[in-house]
């Protein structure tokens, strides 16, 4: 399927960072600096693939962004709302509501199974537990996971966790994906799998923001952000030319 970029002037931003700073404080006069004035945008829609050095911020941006955490100063806004007037109970309702976290190291409770995973999101909206239910399993079923619903996350692969993950992040329907090194801990086969799933949910028109070690993960993106020392260092569009493999050299 052809995606054609649509241009800024027609694109709503979906999110909106303006000169965001974020300063660790360490105790004993030791700061860090993980975001140093970091300014981006992107728009509904749009796949942004996040590159950078180890301690370059991506984790600390992919935070800021998802509500996780509060910048030091600067505005972030999400899908049109401003955050930084918020209270911390309207984040985490426009957190739930908008947003599906993926992690490298999955974050799944292991004390509750594949299904009791992806129906914990559910919860803010008090939905009875029968719709959870349902709505879980069919997200397992759509991401090939029916038969391991009830499994606990040790008694799955990695691959089979990172789905459970992805529905997870699904669970609300946010119209944003956040993933941090979604395919760091799994093997390229896994990997070419993970990216393909979230190819479709790229053209099922979800805003994908993905960081990434990875340059051939990276070029799926239609845009690359790449960040050093807490700062945007460059962008590319890419064009987008026809389906990339995970470790296609060309
Ligand atoms: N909770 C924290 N407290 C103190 N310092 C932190 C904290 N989280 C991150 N940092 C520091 O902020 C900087 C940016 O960290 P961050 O985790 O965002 O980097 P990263 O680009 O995600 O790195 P990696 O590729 O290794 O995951 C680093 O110097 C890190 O040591
Ligand atoms: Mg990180």
């Amino acid at each position: 399927m052809e995606r054609h970029y649509k241009s800024d002037e027609n694109t709503k931003k979906m999110i909106e960072l303006k000169n965001v700073c974020k300063t660790y404080i360490m105790g004993e006069g030791v700061t860090v600096n993980a975001l140093q004035g970091l300014s981006m945008h992107v728009n509904e829609g749009e796949h942004i693939s996040i590159l950078g050095p180890s301690g370059s911020g991506k984790s600390t941006l992919l935070h800021m962004m998802g509500l996780l955490d509060k910048p030091t100063s600067g505005k972030i806004c999400l899908d049109g709302h401003c955050t930084e007037e918020m209270s911390d109970d309207e984040r985490a309702y426009i957190r739930g509501k908008k947003i599906g976290f993926v992690f490298q190291t999955f974050n799944l409770i292991p004390s509750l199974t594949a299904l009791e995973n992806v129906m914990l999101p559910m919860m803010i909206y008090n939905a009875p537990r029968e719709e959870r239910e349902e709505r879980a399993m069919e997200l397992l079923t759509q991401l090939g996971m029916e038969n391991r619903a009830g499994h606990k996350p040790s008694q799955l692969s990695g691959g089979q966790r990172q789905r459970v993950a992805i529905a997870r992040a699904l669970a609300n329907d946010p119209p944003i994906i956040l993933a941090d090194e979604p395919t760091g801990n799994l093997d390229s086969k896994t990997s070419t799998e993970v990216v393909e799933i979230f190819d479709d949910l790229h053209r099922r028109g979800k805003t994908l923001i993905v960081v990434t070690h990875d340059e051939g993960i990276a070029g799926c993106a239609d845009r690359v952000i790449k960040i050093k020392d807490g700062r945007v260092l460059e962008e590319e569009r890419l064009v987008k030319r026809r389906k990339r493999t995970y470790g296609s050299k060309d």
